[in-house]
This record gives C-alpha cells, sequence and structure tokens, in this order.
C-alpha cells in the first residue's frame, strides 16, 4: 500500500494570554491510500486543529506533513500560504465542523464550486448524483440559511467529495445527523475512499464510527 500523508513529530500551540498552550505535542500518523483514519477524544484535544494543520489553514511550530500524490511529494508544512491554498483545492475535500458553505450560492452551486475551481466540469454529474445520494435533490435550490443543520452539513459532505479529491478530512461529519442519514453519510465516506483509492480522516465522537475505521488515533487532553 502507498503512502498518502505522512505526518512526523508534529506540535501546535496556541497563544493564551501571551502563554503558548500546546494542543498537539509530537503527534504521528501515517495514511496509505484506501485507507480510513479516525481522530478520536474529547472536545478540545486538538481534533479540528490537526485537520486544519493537514489543510493547510494552519501552521505548525514543529514538524513535517507531506501529502504524496501523482508521484510527487508536497511537503504542506514546508509551504507558504498561497501553495497550501492550491494544494488544499486541488487535492483535499474537507467537510468542516461548522460546515463554511458559502451564503450567497444555493446547495447545487456550493456543490459544483470545486469542480469550477479546478476545471472539472466532467464530474458535475457524479457530484450531483451525490446530492440525490445524500437525500438532498428537492433542496438543490436553497440557499444555506434556507436549509436545516443536518442538510447543511449533508450540502458541506457532497461539495468535499465533488472534485474526487486525494484526502477527504471529515470532521464530525455526522454530529448533526439522525441515525439514518448518519449512516448514509458513513456508507458513501467509506465507498468513495474505497472505490477512489483516496484516504479519509474521520473526526468522531461515536465510537461505531471510530470501530469501522482502518485506525483510531486517541487525543487526550
Ligand atoms: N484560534 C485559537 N486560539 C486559541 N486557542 C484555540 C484556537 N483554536 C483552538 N484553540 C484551542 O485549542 C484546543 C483544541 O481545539 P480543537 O478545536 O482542535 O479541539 P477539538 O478536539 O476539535 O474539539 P471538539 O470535539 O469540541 O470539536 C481547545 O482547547 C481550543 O480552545
Ligand atoms: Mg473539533
Amino acid at each position: 500500500m502507498s503512502i498518502l500523508l505522512a505526518i512526523e513529530g508534529l506540535r501546535k500551540a496556541y497563544l493564551d494570554g501571551g502563554i503558548k498552550r500546546w494542543v498537539l505535542n509530537d503527534t504521528s500518523l501515517t495514511l496509505h491510500a484506501g485507507e480510513v483514519v479516525a481522530l478520536c477524544g474529547p472536545s478540545g484535544s486538538g481534533k479540528t486543529t490537526l485537520m486544519n494543520l493537514v489543510a493547510g489553514l494552519l501552521e505548525p511550530d514543529q514538524g513535517r506533513i507531506a501529502l504524496h500524490v501523482e508521484a510527487q511529494q508536497l511537503l504542506i508544512s514546508d509551504m507558504g500560504v498561497a501553495e497550501r491554498a492550491r494544494v488544499r483545492r486541488r487535492h483535499m475535500g474537507y467537510v468542516f465542523q461548522f460546515f463554511n458553505l458559502v451564503p450567497t450560492l444555493n446547495v447545487r452551486e456550493n456543490v459544483l464550486l470545486p469542480l469550477e475551481l479546478n476545471g472539472r466540469s466532467d464530474l458535475a454529474a457524479a457530484a450531483l448524483a451525490r446530492l440525490s445520494a445524500l437525500g438532498l435533490n428537492s433542496h438543490e435550490r436553497q440557499y444555506p440559511e434556507q436549509l436545516s443543520g443536518g442538510e447543511r452539513q449533508r450540502t458541506a459532505i457532497a461539495r468535499a467529495l465533488a472534485h474526487e479529491p486525494t484526502l477527504v478530512l471529515a470532521d464530525e461529519p455526522t454530529g448533526n445527523l439522525d441515525a439514518e442519514n448518519a449512516h448514509r453519510v458513513v456508507e458513501l465516506l467509506w465507498r468513495e475512499v474505497r472505490a477512489l483509492n483516496s484516504g479519509l480522516i474521520i473526526a468522531t465522537h461515536d465510537e461505531s464510527i471510530a470501530a469501522r475505521a482502518d485506525r483510531v488515533i486517541r487525543f487526550s487532553q
């Protein structure tokens, strides 16, 4: 199995009243193509921080984050903001904990946005099929503020998968869903990862989801 993501010795602190408070202290993780890793741990233990570092939205204080894609090694931890944004847009799909949908775009437009940004209109039919699979076809023309929390979450999931990224980061993607929709989301995420031979990092408080992962990283406070 080929390595898709290698994280070594990652450290990240936030400044708290001028004092450094370490959230991640020497975190390492290897993800292979086709694998799912679950991040578990109490609220505030650093799951979202780790995802934001991998996505290049935050810079580590120390450590190495390398994404292996198309026979290249992309050293995210050494890149500047613009290059990290380019890698994120092209190779990653991020289901944010708080969705981050574009408020001025409807559901359909939000989901098709990554395809526009990447010039991949060939993937539009598959992207819209995911909206159906997530039970959202009757909501395609609605704007985020007109959606329930769970509908927003499912839209965010369809958007993250639209451009069929190498790495999917899903931050508590079932946190707002009923059991049936949570099941649909989990099935879809696992199916996509296996079919595309991509990788999935999923933060969850749900032990039944963690149990399905190939590996579980447990954070403590
Ligand atoms: N921008 C920031 N500035 C200062 N502290 C922050 C910042 N972002 C996060 N933190 C702190 O870092 C810690 C880890 O936060 P993080 O969001 O990574 O936790 P989490 O494991 O995702 O929690 P949850 O399960 O509630 O989503 C928390 O104590 C939080 O208060
Ligand atoms: Mg979080």
